[in-house]
Parts: C-alpha cells; sequence; structure tokens
C-alpha cells in the first residue's frame, strides 16, 4: 500500500501513557460512562446522536433522526429549523455567559481585543445588519479571505446569522487561487482586510483581493477591515471600509430561520484532480457533530481558556476556533501572527498570559519550536494547562514525547485527533480518560463506526496497513460537494459499498488502536495543509519553460512532508544557461500560482518521466527511487 508519510517510527512504538487521577474523576465523560457512550453509539447510533441533538436550542424539532433514503446524500434531522449562530451566541445572552470573555485576540503586534458574549453578539449584529443593507440574502455565497482578526470571526458569524453561506479562502492563497473559489462560489461580496503582521512586517492583503476580482462579475462588494495601516486603493463604489460599513448600524439583529440541511458553508480543499473540491456543510448536523466532540473530547469546563492555533481559514479553524467553543460557552484565543514572532516563546507567552488551560496544535508547530530547545518553554508559567492537542497529520512519538513533557508537564493527556474537513468534526481520538500510545488516534469516537480495509474491502488484520473507512453516516458530515453530486459519490462512496473512503492509509493494532500513516491518494500534506500533486502539476506546466511534470510527496523534518517536483523542460529551453535561475524562477512561478501554502522543496530536470503504457506518470517510482526503496512492481511502464 503507498503511503505518502515517511513516520515509520511509527511503527515500533510500545509506550502506554496514563492520565491522572485528578482528571479521571473530574472528567465530564468518566470511564464508566464513556464505555456506555461506546455502546449506546453501537447499539442505536440513531438515538445516540438525538441525544447530542437534544443539548442545543432548535427552532423547530427534527421529523426524522437520519433520512437515508438516498445514499450517499445522507440527511440529519430532515424538517428541523436552527441556526448554528443562535447556538454559539444567542442563546448565551440570557445567561451567566452574557457577560463572560467569548474571545481573546492578541496581534503580533501585542495588541489585544477582548470581546465578551454580549459584545461578541452585538459586534456581529451591527455587520449582520450591514450584509443585509447590502442585498446579502439567504443562501448567497460570500468569500472571506482574512487574517486572523476578531472582525474575521464576527464575518463568518454575521453571514452565517444571516442564512448566507461563508466561503473562507486561507490568506497564503495567491490571487489565482482566489478568484477560481470566487468564480465556483459566484460569491456576490468578498470580506477583506488592508493588510496582516507576519513575522514582524505588514503583509498587503487587498491588493490580492483586487487582482483576483478583476473579471469577477458575480462580485458587487469588496468589505475592507482596516489592521496594517497598509496603503490600498479603494476601488468606488466596489470597496467600502468595514468600520465606516457597521457605524450606523443597530446592534440587535433577527437570526435568520434556516433548515437543518440548509448550507452553512463552502470550504474548498484539495483533491486529487487540479480542480478543488468545495466541501459542503450545513447548519443542524454540523453543530450537533462539532458541539458534542469538543464537550467531550475536549471536556469543557465553565473555567476553561481554549487556544487552537489553526488559521479560521481551514476547517479546524471553523470547528474549533469559532463554532465549538462558542456553542460550548468557552473563551477562544486567537493569534494574528507568526509563532517565532519576536521569539521562539510566543506560543508559550500567549499561554501564560491569558491563563490557557487547553492547546490544540499541529504537530509541524510542535516540531518547529521543539528545535529551540526547552529554554523558552521554561521561561513561562505553563501550569494553567490540563489538556494538549494534536491534529492535521500523524504527531511522530519523538514530537508527542517532547509536547508532553515539556509543554504538559508530564500531566496532561495529548488528544490526537483524527478527521477532515469533509468530516466536520472529529472522528478518532481519545478521551482524556484514554490510556494513550504516542502517536496513535486511538478509537473512533461513540455513535462512529471506522474500519481499515483491503482493497475489497475486507477488514485486514492487526498491524496491516489499509484503507480508512467509515461504516455510518455521522451527523457532521459533508452534505456533498458544491455542484457536484457526481464527483461527490466517485472520491468517497465508489470504492468500498456503502461506506465513506477517508483516502488515507492506516492500521490497527491488536488493542484496536488506530495509525494513520499518511493520504493514499496523490495529496501531499504540508505542514498539515492538503495540497494535490495535480495542483502543482498544472502550476508547473502552465510554465512556458516546462512540458511535462510529475509532484510527489517527500518526508520532511519539520512540515511532515514537502513538495519535489520532476520537470521535463521544453524543447526551447533544454539547455538552460543558468539551471539555477530557472528552477528559481519555477519556484517563484507556484508561489505566484497557488501561493505560499504550497511548498516545494526542490526541483528537478528530468529528461523522462516513468509512465505507464496508456501515458499516466507513475509518481509511485519517483518516490521509490527518492527513498531509495525498491521500485516494485513496473510491469505497467511503458517501453523505452
Ligand atoms: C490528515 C484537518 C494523522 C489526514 C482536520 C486527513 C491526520 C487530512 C490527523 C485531513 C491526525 C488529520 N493524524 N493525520 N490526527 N488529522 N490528518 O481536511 O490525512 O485539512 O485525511 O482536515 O489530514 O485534512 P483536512
Amino acid at each position: 500500500m503507498e503511503h505518502n508519510g515517511a513516520l515509520d517510527s511509527l511503527l515500533q512504538e510500545e509506550r502506554v501513557f496514563r492520565p491522572l487521577p485528578q482528571l479521571v474523576i473530574e472528567a465530564n465523560v468518566n470511564p464508566q460512562e464513556y464505555d456506555a457512550a461506546v455502546r449506546n453509539g453501537n447499539d442505536d447510533y440513531l438515538s445516540y446522536w438525538e441525544d447530542a441533538a437534544r443539548e442545543l436550542d432548535w427552532f423547530r424539532k427534527w421529523n426524522q433522526v437520519l433520512d437515508d433514503s438516498n445514499p450517499p446524500f445522507y440527511r440529519w434531522f430532515p424538517g428541523a429549523k436552527c441556526n448554528i449562530v443562535y447556538n454559539a451566541l444567542d442563546r448565551h445572552i440570557t445567561t451567566a455567559n452574557k457577560n463572560k470573555l467569548a474571545l481573546i485576540w492578541e496581534g503580533e503586534t501585542g495588541d489585544t481585543q477582548k470581546f465578551t458574549y454580549y459584545e461578541l453578539y452585538r459586534a456581529v449584529n451591527r455587520f449582520a445588519n450591514a450584509l443585509r443593507s447590502l442585498g446579502i440574502k439567504k443562501g448567497d455565497r460570500v468569500v472571506i479571505y482574512m487574517s486572523p482578526l476578531p472582525e474575521t470571526i464576527i464575518a463568518m458569524l454575521a453571514v452565517a446569522k444571516i442564512g448566507a453561506v461563508h466561503c473562507m479562502v486561507f490568506a497564503g492563497f495567491s490571487a489565482k487561487a482566489l478568484r477560481e473559489r470566487i468564480n465556483d462560489a459566484q460569491a456576490k461580496l468578498v470580506i477583506t482586510a488592508d493588510g496582516f503582521y507576519r513575522n514582524g512586517r505588514p503583509i498587503n492583503l487587498k491588493k490580492v483581493i483586487d487582482e483576483a476580482v478583476e473579471g469577477c462579475d458575480s462580485v458587487d462588494t469588496v468589505v475592507v477591515v482596516h489592521r496594517a495601516n497598509v496603503q490600498v486603493e479603494m476601488n468606488e463604489p466596489r470597496d467600502l471600509w468595514y468600520e465606516a460599513l457597521v457605524r450606523q448600524e443597530s446592534p440587535e439583529c433577527p437570526t435568520e430561520v434556516m433548515d437543518a440541511n440548509d448550507m452553512l458553508f463552502l470550504l474548498y480543499s484539495s483533491g486529487t484532480t487540479g480542480k478543488p473540491k468545495g466541501i459542503v456543510h450545513g447548519h443542524g448536523g454540523y453543530m450537533v457533530g462539532v458541539h458534542r466532540s469538543l464537550n467531550w473530547v475536549f471536556d469543557i469546563k465553565p473555567t476553561d481558556i481554549f487556544c487552537c492555533t489553526a488559521d479560521v481559514g481551514w476547517i479546524t479553524g471553523h470547528s474549533y476556533v469559532v463554532y465549538g467553543p462558542l456553542m460550548a460557552g468557552t473563551t477562544t484565543v486567537l493569534y494574528e501572527g507568526h509563532p517565532l514572532y519576536p521569539q521562539a516563546d510566543r506560543m508559550w507567552d500567549v499561554i501564560a498570559k491569558y491563563g490557557v488551560t487547553i492547546f490544540y496544535t499541529a504537530p509541524t508547530l510542535i516540531r518547529m519550536l521543539m528545535r529551540f530547545g526547552t529554554q523558552y518553554p521554561k521561561m513561562h508559567d505553563l501550569s494553567t494547562l490540563r489538556l494538549l492537542g494534536s491534529v492535521g497529520e500523524p504527531i511522530n512519538p519523538e514530537a508527542w514525547v517532547w509536547f508532553y513533557k515539556n509543554i504538559g508537564r508530564s500531566e496532561c493527556p495529548i488528544i490526537d485527533t483524527w478527521w477532515q474537513t469533509e468530516t466536520g468534526s472529529f472522528i478518532i481520538c481519545p478521551f482524556p480518560i484514554s490510556l494513550l500510545k504516542p502517536g496513535s488516534v486511538f478509537k473512533p469516537l461513540p455513535g462512529i463506526e471506522a474500519d481499515v480495509v483491503d482493497e475489497q474491502g475486507n477488514p485486514v488484520p492487526p498491524g496491516k496497513g489499509g484503507q480508512l473507512i467509515l461504516k455510518r453516516p455521522w451527523p457532521s458530515m459533508l452534505l456533498g460537494l458544491y455542484k457536484d453530486p457526481e464527483r461527490y459519490k466517485e472520491a468517497y462512496w465508489s470504492q468500498v459499498p456503502g461506506a465513506y473512503l477517508a483516502g488515507d492509509v492506516a492500521r490497527k493494532d491488536e488493542d484496536g488502536y488506530i495509525w494513520i500513516q499518511g493520504r493514499s491518494d496523490d495529496v501531499l500534506n504540508i505542514a498539515g495543509h492538503r495540497i494535490g500533486t495535480a495542483e502543482l502539476e498544472s502550476a508547473l506546466v502552465a510554465h512556458r519553460a516546462v512540458a511535462e511534470a510529475a509532484v510527489i510527496g517527500v518526508p520532511d523534518s519539520i512540515k511532515g512532508e514537502v513538495a519535489k517536483a520532476f520537470v521535463i523542460l521544453n524543447e526551447d529551453y533544454n539547455d538552460p544557461e543558468d539551471p539555477d535561475e530557472l528552477l528559481k524562477q519555477l519556484k517563484d512561478h507556484i508561489r505566484r500560482e497557488l501561493g505560499p501554502v504550497a511548498v516545494v522543496k526542490s526541483i528537478e530536470i528530468r529528461e523522462k518521466l516513468p509512465k505507464t503504457r496508456s501515458g499516466k506518470i507513475m509518481r509511485r517510482i519517483l518516490k521509490a527511487e527518492e527513498m531509495g526503496e525498491d521500485v516494485g512492481d513496473t510491469s505497467t511502464l511503458e517501453n523505452d
């Protein structure tokens, strides 16, 4: 079985870590309750999820828990009326949460903004009213291309509050990638900032927007938040300053009543073709999955301060910076900038300053900070921490143990959560009470049934690698791919009949613990970000010097994986005078095409690429050569 990850040390890990007795006693879900939930989730998963749904507020109850009459287009809670923003904000205003901190934001430059639930609610209402007055209605798509700012969260919530659909685009994407998404979504309105701070420098975002929306017929309005004082050109009447727009608006605004399966957001993610997939989530099922998973898995208590380092432009930010923490009534901490600015203790400083109790991050960040040794964490009081979390890529045991010892004082469990943009919320992960094995994501959550299977869909024996599948629908599952029902069926539901194919290679051990090895498709996981090899290849061949390109993932000690490209040059470029200069140009070109999110470590010029007889490039062979492994079966290779 092919896999892109190279964390082979995962295969030998045998240590087990136990939670402290106090933590088990105080847990929201104790070991007996956990066992009961697993049992209930297996015996009658619909009533298990119905119980989870009852913890939230609905305008009208469902007719049925799950409509499975048209698989794989499963619909949860049909007939129900709700709005996730009602649960994230409105309902707190009449409780003791009203004056509690909802959001703590820290800018890279050290400035801080704090919002109580009441203040956030009113800010969202103002912007929601402004959006309505700009003609944005239920179902309209709004693209948000922003750095982490309070207004980024306000914008998401305001869009959802009035029933429109938000489509976040990570600020590391290029103008071209942004334009493709705006066009596909047919967005009427785009929200951005003038710029943001990263590594001590202001980065101009508005410039990217100007380039991206040129020629986008659907876009009527661009709303610009003032953040970094960078020089921007306001193109009237299209461009409006956020601050001027909300000033006159009322802080009260009715929340749109939505059907449970109305669209909440659209989020693009890389697939196996050059065209990103528009992953669609709705209000009802998504809120149930996110709410239950956060409260149970991260054991949310009234005094918690929750800090998730993900960018709001990715699914982790949607579910566990914004919606999950706010629905739970906890305090979410958002940091704007680079984790190494001004030095390698910035994250530890944030934890100490705000008394963060739960710190949820990615292996890439841990590996990056590990390099600087323990002197930085030692400079800060990290004693408020009680739980740690990891997401986005397999965590190697070395990073796990470093994080556990030096950040968690060998007392805080590490909750390694496996899930995807498509799954909406955690799917496979431990609870604070679980016995942990570093590098394993533990077992499926109650109510979820997962397995590891071979090509024929049969379960593989313990220790053997196979495809990870989910055997039943779950509430926070994607509703589908935007405007592409066929691709949805084909990509996820066609390989193993009746099951959802995750696209990851995994194995189970003798104890039923699951170990994720990496993607099984042509998608790379660079620093926890999904990038399709096909996207990189089409960016490369768009350069006039390149005739053909093949991209593979190669291991990287910090980013987990980075891209390596092999190119065949066009005849006119066959003998470049300065090959280094050409390679540099190609790297710059990829950055322009896709944005800084696509990290290509090296590009190698070749005269030939290994192909099948039907002309498909065999990346598997390039990868094996690169890794110094046996190239395996090459019987389908074309003849020389
Ligand atoms: C990978 C991010 C190992 C996996 C939430 C998955 C992980 C892809 C883990 C989804 C983990 C995510 N251990 N691998 N704990 N979490 N992945 O859509 O390959 O950005 O398919 O969602 O990240 O990435 P996405």
